[in-house]
């Protein structure tokens, strides 16, 4: 391992671990919210941010006051600053807001795609965003021009081993074989070892990460793209659960995902989200 990878590997891993279901690949309800408030400590969204502002008033403390100005006779202007406090508490909130931006990570596992890749390449470039691509070793393989597209753009490219299996029910030899056979493919193009490998199905193990010297990641938004194939389902999924540092799972290989994952970036950019790549959300 050299050393860039390690100190890489060494801060965030145990950020990493919550992204690691044990079990299966579905995150479960708990899990996305432990992902997320551990992602999210310090920031808050703007609406909790005020309601924190709004409780840090206590009831108590205005009666105090108001009961201090009653027996020095100027109730009122005590009274009025009280209220402004709740005011300061609310624009601090917002402050806070407009300083931070919230992070979003859109993700495409199965490609590249030698037309829906290219599709959203297009989208992307135009709307200034990188995204993620965990791709599969072969498909890589067998389309060059969009590959080197991908990485010509400054996206992130991730490993989906090479032949998209189920990695967990194979022996530790074979599925080591798979992840470092994509690997190969992937270096041919960017020059250096991806970092981040994305097991099929999210059917990962820990002792396979730590065999092969990569960071596990996973989603905390599923938009069953490839199951739904339907624009406004894909955008609704992803409006309805969205929030600071949500990763989104896609597929670069529909149409509707490409017109979904660009309607969604017009809209969450106006809401202040920022489009980073997963290394920006896993790191932080
Ligand atoms: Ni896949």
């Amino acid at each position: 391992m050299n050393t860039k990878k390690y100190v890489y590997r060494t801060v965030i891993s145990a950020v990493l671990l919550l992204f690691l279901t044990g079990t299966g690949k579905v995150i479960t309800e708990t899990e996305k919210q432990a992902v997320s408030s551990a992602n999210s400590a310090g920031q808050g969204n703007g609406a909790g941010t005020e309601q924190e502002h709004g409780r840090m008033l206590p009831d108590d403390r205005g009666e105090q006051k108001e009961m201090q100005a009653d027996s020095d006779g100027s109730g009122e202007q005590k009274g009025t600053h009280a209220d402004s406090g709740g005011q300061k508490g609310a624009e601090a909130g917002s402050g806070e807001e407009t300083r931070e931006k919230k992070k979003i990570a859109l993700t495409f596992d199965d490609g590249p795609d030698s037309e829906y890749t290219p599709m959203l390449l297009d989208g992307l470039a135009e709307r200034g965003v990188k995204a993620t691509f965990f791709v599969i070793g072969k498909q890589a393989e067998e389309q060059p021009e969009v590959m080197k597209r991908i990485v010509d753009e400054g996206h992130l490219i991730g490993n989906h081993t090479y032949n998209h299996v189920d990695i967990r029910h194979m022996t530790q030899t074979a599925a080591k074989e798979e992840i470092l056979k994509a690997n190969e493919v992937i270096i041919k193009y960017t020059g250096e070892e991806p970092c981040f490998l994305r097991p099929p199905f999210g059917n990962g193990t820990s002792r396979l990460e730590k065999d092969v010297e990569m960071i596990q990641v996973l989603w905390t938004i599923d938009t069953m793209d490839w199951a739904c194939k339907n624009e406004a389902q894909i955008c609704s999924t992803v409006y309805r659960e969205v929030k600071d540092n949500s990763i989104i799972l896609m597929h670069d290989e529909y149409p509707t995902t490409v017109r979904a994952a660009l309607r969604v970036i017009d809209k969450l950019q106006k809401e202040g989200y920022e489009f980073v790549t997963v290394d920006k959300i896993v790191m932080d």
